[in-house]
């Protein structure tokens, strides 16, 4: 077989690259507006948690341009927003419980006079008191959703019998999405009471849904749709409804189009971030560093509505084992109610929070033990050993929720990257280079990953697409998912080129719109190829088979003789080209497009006690980390990484690639200078990148070498492939963990590294001198 004309496999451009670099690839603020548009600013509240006594619309009013202002008696339907814990108003009504939390809008003949105009509404607020620090919160028992606890063993007892103990605390910050395309909708009223929204979301089937909701309509009259995001991370995944809802709301009032455009610093101080999360723990291991029981106590930050808080604070418990097996183990997972935004999904959705405190667990037990790290994160790796010789059934094998870790790779995989990143030999030569600089100081980690794939949520594991063949034998295909630039469409476009046998040209990805495929779950857990993949996949192979029993009918031989590839058809007999059958069908009038459905096998589990099967299968990976820290400053730089990780059989190594780059510089962007800061007012601070440091092209370290592990998934997924959009985020784990090795190694005094995340020069200048 010739596999050059295969298209799976092969680094092709993303779809909309050159559009994108050429500025012809249209976002939501660059579509042509329709006559007659308005545009929309939030009016905030100033106030962190308060009663709304009175709300002073008249100076706004009277700004010439200022048409409306939209407060929550405007909205037509469902005050409360149809979140699914039903626990956020529209728009506040008697009470804010935010600062930033939108009361309403106001709606302009220009954008600048909105923003303006909002300013100028006043607001009467009578504080109440607000709980804005996570001690607080704890204290209080301010919950947006019960604490939930999964325990395997007996942790106590395993505790009181462990050799050495280690009891410590960890605090890991936030972060801010920074979406370069902000937060933006587009709400068109079009006849009889029907609307169609331009939504910059992951889910526009949600934003169709609340939408719908708000305005007191059925399903059936919204239109949403998206045709690409300029980055979405997860802040658009449930964060972007609000906007499509505001702005429809607003257009009910007003009836005319309004577009709502958010400035990067409402962006900043409307919408929620990553989850900060706090740990307590207390741990037992034996003299070569194996666990022996450990107690984690983890508490999320979520902001002051549950939005996703419950499944990311779920996806962290399910990921505090990352790589490692823990017997006798005890979480307890508190979802804190605070006065702030109300924080959201974030790539990798609480498994980050879950990985980096096992993972310092680890460091700080190798260096109580005078071991090296990565002797005591090998030792302490899932694998088939036996539990202990007298239960040889029982092996190190299963996670704490229940599942069994099939396809494990991990010890070779670390091994390989242990050979290949020369780790062993660099060891020595960081101490030999530390002895001779006194306040240049180097520290290496090597850290893995392992990430479960499938939404937890079971239900949400389900897709749909749509393959149109036209008459010169074209396709256009369609699916639930949203491209938001991981190169979701070219991967799909890809699959469905294959499975007709057509080059990639011939195959175009349009636009998201719930009026072609309803009900899509979000793009979101990485899930987006796997399963909008295998529905396109399926789609395709409808019309393949229509195809296929037309032809090997023409030609007097079964439908299982006929091949498609390189653009033709081929039967025993005859060989024609892909247009032509095309052409001979339509004329026998045989159905040229179909749809596909797709649902994930074999997963299920209980949502009560946490067990089960959540994951379909895991994705691996780790990262070689190895930075220089200027002692005298806190000052530091990622100089070197290598990178092996598992796409399974990869469908575009460019692409997926990227994906691991991307996701590796945005995960060292939360662990070292991306700082949340609130006041002591609950004023979030850090509003824009004039106080709000991203990585920028001068972080991206010198030496990043990026290896994709050569094995197909060893479960049937499409093409063999693994998903890749989150799990190398936490390959950047071994940046955090690089830097407290430079710590350990500076201070020298095998004392345990207290250093919280994002290790800021100051929190790094901190542990370097911190007196115990
Ligand atoms: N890559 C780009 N360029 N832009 C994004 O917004 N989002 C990430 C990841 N990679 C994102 C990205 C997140 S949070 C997820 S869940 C996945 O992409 C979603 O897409 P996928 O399921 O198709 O991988
Ligand atoms: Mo990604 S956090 O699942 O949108």
């Amino acid at each position: 077989m010739n596999t050059t004309t295969h298209s799976i496999g092969r680094t092709v451009a993303h779809e909309s690259a050159r559009a994108q670099i050429a500025g012809a690839a249209p976002y939501i603020d660059d579509l042509p507006e329709l006559r007659g548009t308005l545009y929309a600013a939030p009016i905030l509240s100033t106030v962190a948690h308060g009663k709304i006594n009175e709300i002073h619309t008249a100076a706004a009013l009277a700004l010439h341009g200022v048409v409306a202002i939209v407060l929550a008696s405007d909205v037509p339907g469902d005050p409360i927003l149809a979140a699914f814990a039903g626990d956020e108003p529209v728009f506040a009504r008697d009470t804010v419980q935010h600062i930033g939390q939108v009361i309403g809008l106001v709606v302009a003949t220009d954008v600048m006079l909105a923003r303006r105009a909002a300013r100028l509404v006043k607001l009467d607020i009578t504080p109440l008191p607000a709980i804005l620090t996570v001690p607080d919160a704890l204290a209080s028992e301010s919950y947006v959703l019960p604490p939930v606890t999964v325990a395997r063993g007996d942790s106590d007892a395993a505790l009181a019998r462990a050799p050495h103990t280690l009891k410590g605390t960890l605090e890991v910050g936030g972060q801010e999405h920074f979406y370069l395309e902000g937060q933006i909708a587009y709400a068109l009223p079009q006849e009889q009471n029907q609307w169609l929204i331009y939504s910059s979301s992951q889910h526009p089937g949600e934003v169709q849904h609340w939408v719908a909701h708000a305005l007191g309509l059925d399903n059936h009259a919204v239109r949403v749709e998206c045709r690409r995001l300029g980055g979405g991370f997860g802040g658009k995944e449930t964060q972007a409804g609000h906007l499509a809802v505001w702005a429809a709301v607003a257009a009910a009032k007003v009836k005319r189009p309004v577009k709502l455009r958010l400035d990067r610093d409402d962006d900043f101080l409307i919408t929620g971030k990553r989850h900060p999360f706090s740990y307590q723990y207390t741990v037992g291991f034996d003299d070569t560093g194996r666990l022996c029981g450990l107690q984690l106590m983890m508490a999320a930050h979520c902001g002051f509505s549950a939005d996703l808080s419950g499944p990311v604070a779920d996806r962290a418990i399910f990921h505090a084992d990352n790589a490692y097996y823990l017997q006798d183990v005890a979480i307890t997972s508190y979802r804190l109610k605070l006065h702030t935004q109300s924080h959201t999904a974030f790539r990798g959705f609480g498994g980050p929070q879950g990985m980096i405190v096992t993972e310092t667990i680890l460091g700080d037990i190798a260096r109580q033990l005078g071991l090296d790290p990565l002797a005591v994160r090998l030792r302490n790796l899932y694998s088939d050993e036996p539990l202990n010789p007298a239960e040889p059934g029982l092996r190190r094998d299963t996670t704490h929720y229940g599942m069994q870790v099939e396809g494990n790779i991990l010890q070779p995989l670390l091994s390989t990257l242990e050979q290949s990143s020369q780790y062993q030999k660099r060891i020595e030569a960081i101490s030999a280079w530390n002895e001779q600089h006194q306040t240049l100081k180097r520290g290496i980690a090597l850290t893995p990953v392992k990430f479960g794939i499938s939404f937890t949520a079971t239900l949400f594991n389900q897709a749909g697409a749509l393959v149109h063949v036209y008459l010169d034998g074209s396709v256009q295909m369609n699916h639930g998912g949203v491209e938001m630039g991981q190169g979701l469409n070219t991967k799909v476009a890809q699959i469905v080129a294959d499975e007709l046998g057509v080059p990639l040209h011939k195959v175009l990805a349009t636009a998201s719109d719930t009026s072609k495929i309803p009900n899509a779950s979000a793009t979101a857990a990485s899930a987006g190829t796997d399963l909008n993949g295998r529905a396109a996949q399926f789609a395709a192979r409808h019309v393949r088979d229509n195809l296929a029993a037309f032809v090997g009918g023409l030609d007097g031989v079964g439908a299982g003789a006929v091949t498609f590839q390189g653009g033709q058809v081929f039967t025993p007999k005859t060989t024609r080209t892909f247009d032509a059958v095309v052409q001979l069908a339509y004329a026998n009038r045989i159905q040229l497009w179909s749809d596909g459905f797709y649902r994930t096998p074999k997963i299920h589990y209980d949502k009560t006690t946490l067990s089960g099967r959540p994951f379909y299968y895991f994705a691996y990976g780790a990262a070689c980390t190895e930075v220089a820290l200027d002692t005298l400053t806190g000052e530091n730089k990622v100089i070197r990484v290598d990178i092996l990780h598992d796409v399974g059989r990869s469908i575009n190594p460019g692409l997926d690639v990227g994906q691991i780059e991307g996701g590796f510089v945005q995960g060292m962007g939360w662990l070292t200078t991306e700082e949340l800061v609130w006041n002591d007012k609950g004023l979030l601070t850090t509003h824009a990148p004039s106080t709000y440091k991203i990585p920028t092209a001068g972080d991206i370290p010198a030496h990043f070498k990026v290896d994709l592990w050569d094995a197909p998934n060893t479960e049937d997924n499409v093409g063999g492939s693994k998903a890749v959009g989150e799990p190398p985020f936490m390959l950047a784990i071994s940046v955090f963990e690089a830097l407290r090795d430079a710590v350990a190694r500076a201070r020298d005094d095998g004392a345990v590294v207290q250093l919280n995340a994002p290790a800021t020069p100051e929190k790094l200048l901190k542990a370097l001198t911190q007196v115990r």
